[in-house]
C-alpha cells in the first residue's frame, strides 16, 4: 500500500492509474472505525484501486468547534486501511491544501440551509470545498460516503450534478455498535456512563419508526414529542438541537411521514454533539 503526501504526486499517480483502472475514493478525517472500513470495503467491490484520504479539514469546523481536539491516529489508520484493502492513502498537508492566500470555495446554496446547516452555517461550504479539491486531485470514478452524515451526502451529490463531476456517488449504510449507537470518531469523547446515554439518539429513532410502522402514527409533531421523551429519559441533561422529518431526496420538511421520509436529529450530550438518522418509510 502506498502512502502519498504530496498533491502533485497524487495527481500524477491517479492519472497513471486511470488509464487501466476504475478508481474508488473514500474521503475521511481519520481516526477510523468500523464505519469507515465498511466504506473502504464497499469501494473495493466497486473499483479496481481504492484511494483513502485522511485530512482533518479545518474549513468545515467553526471557531467554537472541536478542530484542535479532533482525535487523530495516523499510524493506526494506515494499518486499518491496509487490512481493509485500501491501495493508496493520501494524507495531504494542511498548508498544501489551504496555502496562505487560498480564497476559492465551493458552496451549495440551498440544501445546506436546513438541519445541520442551520446550526453549523459554515460547515457544508468547508465540506464541499475539500471534497471538490479531492475530486479534482484524484479524479475518482466512484466515491463512497456513509449515510450517518446523510445531509452531507445529499449536498455532495448535488455538487456532483451541478458541477458535472463524472463520479458515481455511493451511500453506504450507517454502521452501529451492538446497542445501536452510530459509529463516530466523536464517540471516543464519552466516559463509560456517558457512552451508555449516547444510545438515546438511536432509541428515539427506533421509537419513531415503531410508532409509524405499528401504530400508524404519521404526524411528525407527535413523533417528535415521543422522541424528545425517550431522549430525556435516557439522558436527562441532553440538549436536542433538532429533530427533523424531511423528504429523503429534496430535504424539504414534511409534516406527515410517507415512504420517502427520513428523520434526522442532532443532540448535544455531555458537551459532544452527535447526529443520526433513519428512514421512516
Ligand atoms: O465525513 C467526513 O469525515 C468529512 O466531512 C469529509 C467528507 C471527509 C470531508 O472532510
Amino acid at each position: 500500500m502506498q502512502i502519498i503526501r504530496s498533491i502533485k504526486k497524487m495527481q500524477v499517480i491517479s492519472r497513471q492509474l486511470a488509464s487501466k483502472n476504475k478508481i474508488g475514493l473514500v474521503p475521511t478525517m481519520g481516526f477510523l472505525h468500523e464505519g469507515h472500513l465498511s466504506l473502504i470495503r464497499k469501494a473495493k467491490k466497486l473499483s479496481d484501486k481504492v484511494i483513502v484520504t485522511i485530512f482533518v479539514n479545518p474549513t468545515q469546523f467553526a471557531p467554537n468547534e472541536d478542530l484542535s481536539k479532533y482525535p487523530r491516529d495516523e499510524k493506526g489508520d494506515i494499518a486499518k486501511i491496509k487490512a481493509a484493502g485500501g491501495d493508496i492513502v493520501f494524507i495531504p498537508k494542511r498548508d498544501s491544501i489551504y496555502p496562505d492566500r487560498f480564497e476559492t470555495y465551493v458552496n451549495c446554496e440551498k440544501i445546506t440551509q436546513t438541519l445541520e446547516g442551520e446550526s453549523r452555517p459554515t460547515h457544508f461550504r468547508g465540506v464541499t470545498t475539500i471534497v471538490a479539491k479531492l475530486f479534482n486531485i484524484i479524479r475518482p470514478d466512484v466515491a463512497v460516503f456513509g449515510q450517518k452524515d446523510y445531509q452531507q451526502v445529499m449536498v455532495l451529490k448535488k455538487m456532483v450534478v451541478d458541477l458535472d463531476y463524472p463520479i458515481k456517488m455511493i451511500i453506504a449504510p450507517t454502521v452501529r455498535e451492538k446497542d445501536g449507537l452510530a459509529m463516530s470518531s466523536r464517540n471516543k469523547y464519552f466516559n463509560a456512563v456517558q457512552r451508555k446515554e449516547a444510545i438515546c439518539l438511536y432509541q428515539a429513532l427506533k421509537t419513531a419508526k415503531q410508532l409509524v410502522k405499528s401504530d400508524n402514527v404519521n404526524e411528525t409533531i407527535k413523533l417528535r414529542n415521543s422522541m424528545k421523551r425517550v431522549i430525556k429519559k435516557i439522558c436527562p441533561t441532553a440538549k436536542v438541537d433538532y429533530i427533523a422529518f424531511t423528504d429523503f431526496e429534496s430535504l424539504k420538511i414534511t409534516k406527515k411521514v410517507n415512504k420517502n421520509t427520513i428523520c434526522s436529529l442532532a443532540v448535544k450530550l455531555h458537551g459532544v454533539r452527535l447526529i443520526d438518522n433513519m428512514k421512516m418509510g
